[in-house]
């Protein structure tokens, strides 16, 4: 038919000239999809059941960066969220309903315990914390209505890891399922499934997209039964991650594993420095034999990361403490981790369920900066202690 310039300008004939190859995935960004026929559209959510139907559920960018994380951690699918708090919010509006009772390790990421004391109470969910040090002895914290446990391996700032079989196999006893925050390991130096997870999920805004740029999660299952449950809420409650975001998180696995290793060793050089120091009284470091659950680290990971905490001596004040990050010059202050550049960040840990560590606690990660440098910027910051 013939076109006006106008509607040329939306329906046009010209195109660009075929044979395109190219080493990265194209950035596909859609809300509408289009159907070949009135009788072929449909809202279904499983793309690879009823093919592509709404932008909503994934493009192809969204969906390669889905099996490509699936890939690594040894899942039957991963749903890929707009962050990892996301991730951690699908699972729990997926898994839960009134009535039920979920378990949280006492050291849990600190926003998923405001969603479960702040939202899933309001819901009906029964909210309650356990030791991360408990391994087998989880089970005295199980009620008939537990439906959850969650792990964080090694905890946030705290860093303790956890006897995640144990917890697994206590928790299947009680019909519960388990879900762990796989965030530190990248995904890949912990074996999330052969250890008797059910749910893995991970913020890629650490490792995976490596460039502090971008915010994405990612929620793994082997269970096919587990994937509809998950991919219906999360159809439900409508949170895409954009394609751009996951175009870059494609890019950064590229080189996740340069970036892993040479942040592995000088988290590792740093560590044992640090613990060295007179001023420091603890190195909570997984790969460290004074992190508590280091031998569980031995036993079941194969490698460690860039992040991890000091613990100063009792007789530092808070002043000094914060006096000690601001002097640092290349380790900036500010939250998230996973990227180029090297980070500190002080707590001050009040509850009594946490490690009485108050307020001489600074959690450290190391980037890409050369070694010699890090270890001067942390030995100037230290001298501003006195
Ligand atoms: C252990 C852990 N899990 C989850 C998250 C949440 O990730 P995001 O910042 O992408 O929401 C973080 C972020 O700091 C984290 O440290």
């Amino acid at each position: 038919m013939s076109k006006d310039w106008k509607t040329r300008l939306i329906h046009s004939d010209a195109t660009a000239p075929p044979g395109f190859r190219a080493l990265t995935t194209p950035v596909y960004r859609a809300s509408t999809v289009l159907f070949p026929e009135a009788a072929a559209a449909t809202d279904e959510w499983n793309q690879y059941e009823v093919g592509y139907t709404y932008g909503m559920y994934g493009t192809p960018t969204v969906l390669e960066l889905a099996a490509r994380i699936c890939e690594l951690e040894n899942g039957f699918r991963t749903i890929v969220t707009p962050g990892g708090q996301g991730a951690i919010s699908l699972i729990h509006l997926a898994l839960l309903k009134s009535g039920d009772h979920v378990l949280l390790p006492e050291n849990i990421y600190g926003p998923n315990r405001s969603l479960a004391n702040q939202v899933l109470r309001r819901f009906g969910v029964e909210v309650s914390y356990y030791p991360p040090a408990a391994a087998a002895g989880v089970a005295s914290a199980f009620r008939p209505n537990t439906r959850v446990v969650w792990c964080e391996s090694p905890g946030s700032i705290t860093m303790e890891v956890q006897d995640v079989p144990a917890i697994a196999e206590a928790a299947h006893r009680h019909g519960a399922l388990v879900v762990l925050d796989n965030t530190w390991s990248a995904g890949v130096y912990f074996d999330a499934f052969a250890h008797g997870v059910d749910v893995s999920m991970q913020a890629l805004t650490k490792y995976v997209g490596g460039h502090s740029d971008l915010l994405l999660g990612a929620v793994t299952v082997r269970d096919p039964k587990l994937y509809e449950q998950l991919g219906r809420t999360h159809q439900a409650i409508g949170c895409p991650a954009s394609p751009d975001d996951c175009s870059l998180a494609l890019r950064g696995m590229k080189t996740m594993a340069v970036r892993l290793k040479a942040v592995e060793e000088s988290a590792l050089a740093l560590g044992g420095w640090l613990r060295e120091r007179p001023e420091v009284e603890l190195v909570l470091h997984p790969a460290l034999p004074s992190c508590p659950g280091h031998e569980l680290w031995k036993r079941d990971f194969t490698g460690s990361t860039g992040l991890f905490s000091i613990v100063f001596q009792k007789r530092y004040t808070k002043e000094q403490v914060l006096r000690f990050v601001d002097a640092l010059q290349l380790f900036e202050i500010g939250y998230s981790w996973g990227g180029v550049t090297s980070l500190a960040m002080a707590y001050e840990l009040v509850s009594p369920q946490r490690p009485a560590y108050g307020h001489r606690i600074v959690r450290l990660y190391v980037g890409l900066e050369t070694l010699d440098d890090l270890r001067a910027d942390l030995e100037q910051a230290l001298t501003a202690l006195k």
